[in-house]
């Protein structure tokens, strides 16, 4: 099998931008309780936070984390969450049918927000509540003081606001599943008047309205249609949310879904844009691919999971090495769109659908931990126009696609070109990345990962990325074989 990548770093798509290497933090499951936070364990700080957990995102270089949902933050009162925790209320969480002791919540992410280094990207709840309850959390978290909000957050121990920039208009409105769901119309309403509102307090927020939750919607077009004529002029960014599955256990046609992760964002790109046209507007709005990944393993346990737990086993799939090609695959596929998708969650972060999983002696990495690392590490700067050339299969649901798929990114600062490549196949690869308008000296570094069954899991922690040997470079051209099924990464200076 052959495949080629040509770049030219004259020939960019666009600047990644820091956001997409962000996260999903619900309180769902263990993802807070139990998982980062987790007070008496030895290995956690007199805050409660697993110190184990911090190192580990730090690790993933994580920027935004979006928090407290998901479903859960439709029927999340977040005054729960605030003042002594011996005061705060136990509640029912709707949504996973949990219970939820608000022991955790505002002033205690915002702390762990600045232990890990990463940034707050703050849902308000649009389902059971609305314009009201999202302004006094505005006026809590930013407004400097003097008045009854911000007062409170002094009193609660932060003399000076949290200035929280990003902020989702609530959460996958569209879905009936949602607490408070409501039809586009009604939506784009409620969203309109809340930016409005939310924005009287601070002029200076980033928003994010609501899109589809999946393409399968019946309403996936129309929804971004109806809910942007409400409020193009108001918002910074459309979500979308994308999980992919391999329920048929048919590994070909699982990682061309990257095929359809592609036509997703291609797609509502295009809705924006003919909103854009129809308003003669000059603004070109961005996406917020606000929750992504593999999400499929755990369903059959979760139906069975008895309610009203504190900390359930929910949403917990380990994760095995085809799904961390198909993680690798979708960050390729979003860099792709890096022009216009500049936000982008991993979806979640630590034991729910996650790459950090924990129990009460450590943690555990689970194999889409390796590729999201990499890219997060070494995908930033530009991203350059890919042309590649490769052998292609046929699936179940998709033609001609290509068993490569490469991208590289230009990083002015280090005057590198980092190429990330998978190969899809069973055979081995001869590939080649031929550099056009840059004097390549030397590959400084190249990796790959794998060798693995498809179906491992990595509890034992057995998984590693290998640097590969094999790689020559020879008048702006890299050559190297790539292993079948493989992930793979070359640092080119
Ligand atoms: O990430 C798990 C769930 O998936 C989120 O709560 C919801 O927004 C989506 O359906």
């Amino acid at each position: 099998m052959q495949g080629k990548l040509t770049v030219d770093p004259t020939n960019q798509i666009s600047k990644i931008d820091d956001r997409v290497f962000s996260a999903l933090i619900e309180h769902l499951g263990r993802g807070v309780y139990d998982g980062l936070y987790n007070p008496g364990n030895p290995l956690s700080d007199d805050n409660g936070f697993r110190q184990d957990v911090v190192k580990a995102v730090k690790d993933l270089n994580i920027d935004l984390i979006r928090y407290p949902g998901g479903n859960f933050v439709s029927g999340y009162n977040w005054e729960d969450g605030i003042g002594p925790k011996d005061q705060r209320p136990t509640r029912l969480d709707l949504a996973w049918r949990s219970i939820e002791t608000n022991q955790f919540g505002l002033h205690e992410f915002m702390k762990w927000t600045k232990q890990t280094g990463t940034r707050p990207d703050m849902a308000v709840n649009l389902g059971s509540r609305g314009i009201d309850a999202a302004r006094n959390l505005v006026e809590y978290c930013n407004y400097p003081g003097g008045t009854y909000w911000s007062d409170l957050r002094k009193q609660n121990g932060a003399a000076e606001p949290f200035n929280i920039k990003t902020w989702c208009l609530g959460n996958e409105m569209d879905g009936d599943w949602q607490i408070g769901h409501k039809d586009a119309e009604e939506y784009g309403k409620l969203a309109h008047e809340t930016a409005k509102v939310m924005r009287l307090v601070d002029p200076d927020l980033d928003l994010v309205v609501s899109g589809s939750s999946t393409r399968e919607m019946a309403t996936f077009g129309s929804w971004e249609e109806t809910v942007l004529d409400h409020t193009y002029d108001d918002v910074q960014y459309l979500s979308l949310h994308r999980y992919y599955d391999n329920e048929e256990n048919d590994l070909h046609n699982f990682l061309a879904k990257s095929v359809d992760f592609d036509e997703f964002i291609s797609g509502i790109v295009a809705v924006c844009d003919a909103v854009k046209a129809r308003k003669h507007s000059d603004k070109t709005l961005n996406l917020a691919l606000d929750e992504w990944n593999v999400w499929y393993h755990s369903h059959k346990q979760d139906d069975e999971t008895a309610p009203w737990q504190n900390a359930p086993h929910l949403l917990e799939d380990h994760y095995n090495f085809e799904d961390a090609l198909m993680v690798g695959t979708m960050l390729i596929t979003l860099l792709k769109h890096a022009d216009r998708v500049k936000i982008a969650c991993l979806a979640q972060l630590v034991n729910v659908i996650a790459p950090i999983m924990t129990d009460d002696t450590g943690i555990w990495l689970q194999s889409i931990f390796f590729p999201f690392m990499q890219v997060s590490k070494y995908g930033r700067g530009i991203a350059l126009a890919p042309k590649q050339t490769a052998d292609t299969y046929n699936s179940k649901d998709f033609t001609d696609v290509p068993y490569l798929d490469s991208l590289a990114v230009y990083n002015p600062e280090h005057h590198e070109v980092v190429v990330f490549a998978e190969n899809k196949g069973e055979d081995a690869m001869d590939f080649s990345t031929e550099l056009r308008e840059f004097t390549a000296q030397s590959v400084i570094e190249a990796t790959q990962f794998a060798g693995y069954d498809i179906k491992q899991t990595n509890e034992d922690q057995t998984m590693a990325i290998k640097s590969n040997d094999h790689v020559t470079l020879t008048d702006n051209t890299l050559q190297t074989t790539l292993q079948p099924l493989s992930w793979n990464m070359f640092r080119i200076q």
